[in-house]
């Protein structure tokens, strides 16, 4: 069979690199790529742009792709998957409407006190002065986050109402995130230490993988602004079996639920962040799709297929699957350019 990944990053080639390794799979082509997956046997990348649809249905007619992943966040909130399902097309990831679970965080906070999911306290805002308002009634270290898609960046902790006031300008008066900052979240600092907690979801059904966590700030020694990530490891111990039961059971299960019940039932890999303190978890965020880092030392000990696993998943047979994975830990490095 012949697989089609879309996406550019370190995780589409460790999704590249580990459906090469099924003998079932012929080739696999990714979209665009980069100059890791250029490398790879088996794998070749394709000059196709993620935003346009119709092209990448007809590259997938006349390969014969048996399996489309999709790995970023945009192109997933952008309705790819809607598309290419109601064109008969294999896609693994969720729909446009599952997916606003991460395209907007308003949505997404509404969402978590809807369903009983525990998360930090927050307000959200769609213009300045409201929210300059707010500054007042709240304590410090706060949190201002864009509400729309800003590749990781669209957080900024705050340590004092100066610096709230700086990130509202940033966001909303000099659109430093484009129409991701039309409105803007203000949440409760979380102190603890987080996870990132990734799960296969198909409807009513969950395999949960393993546990990882991500560094994000962009200087050595977790100092700096956000980033998507600089580097991940898994296992994360602090999630421990009984933090990963509450993760199930207090996230998980009613995330899946609450979606179904939203008509949004979910498909593809669903990414709860979470900060955990004193046996407690809160969400941070939920993200439509695998995480970058997490996705290359999560991929190095999963031992069985992602192909089946992916299919599986698809034919709403993921009661009958298991997975195995290596008792290894594993570690990904992210070295980046200045800048
Ligand atoms: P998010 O995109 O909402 O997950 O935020 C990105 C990162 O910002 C998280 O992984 C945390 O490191 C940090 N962060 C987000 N929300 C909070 C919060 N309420 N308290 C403390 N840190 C946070
Ligand atoms: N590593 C965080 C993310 O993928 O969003």
């Amino acid at each position: 069979m012949k697989i089609l990944i879309i996406g550019s990053g370190g995780r589409e080639h460790a999704l590249a690199w580990k459906c090469a390794h099924d003998i079932s799979v012929e080739h696999i082509f990714v979209c665009p790529g980069n100059a890791g997956t250029h490398l790879e046997d088996k794998i070749s990348n394709i000059e196709i742009n993620a935003s346009d649809f119709g092209a990448i249905e007809n590259f997938c007619i006349s390969e014969e792709i048996s399996l489309v992943i999709i790995g970023p966040e945009q192109p997933l909130v952008d309705g790819l998957t809607n598309y290419l399902q109601s064109k008969g097309i294999d896609t693994f990831g969720p729909s446009k409407e599952a997916a606003q679970l991460e395209g907007s965080k308003t949505f997404s906070k509404d969402f978590f006190v809807k369903y009983n999911i525990p998360t930090a306290k927050y307000k959200s805002f769609d213009g300045f002065d409201n929210a300059l308002n707010y500054l007042d009634e709240i304590n410090y270290p706060t949190v201002v986050k864009a509400d729309g898609l800003a590749a990781g960046k669209g957080v900024i902790i705050c340590e004092s109402k100066n610096d709230a006031i700086e990130a509202l300008q940033n966001i909303i008066k000099d659109n430093a995130f484009g129409s991701a900052g039309n409105k803007v979240v203000i949440e409760e600092f979380l102190e603890g230490e987080e996870a990132s907690f990734i799960a296969v979801v198909s409807k009513d059904k969950i395999i949960p993988l393993v546990t990882s966590q991500d560094h994000k700030a962009v200087g050595d020694g977790d100092v700096g602004l956000n980033t998507g990530g600089m580097g991940a490891y898994s296992p994360a111990p602090v999630v421990t079996d009984e933090i990963n039961r509450k993760i199930l059971d207090e996230v998980m299960y009613p995330t899946m639920h609450g979606l179904i019940q939203e008509n949004s039932p979910y498909l593809g890999f669903l990414y709860a962040g979470l900060m955990i303190k004193d046996n407690e978890i809160k969400v941070l965020e939920f993200n439509c799709r695998f995480g970058d880092p997490e996705t290359q030392p999560i991929l190095l000990r999963l031992k069985s297929s992602l192909v089946e696993l992916c299919k599986a998943a698809i034919d709403d047979d993921l009661d009958n699957h298991k997975i195995e994975w290596t008792k290894q830990h594993a570690c990904g490095v992210v070295i980046a350019s200045a800048g």
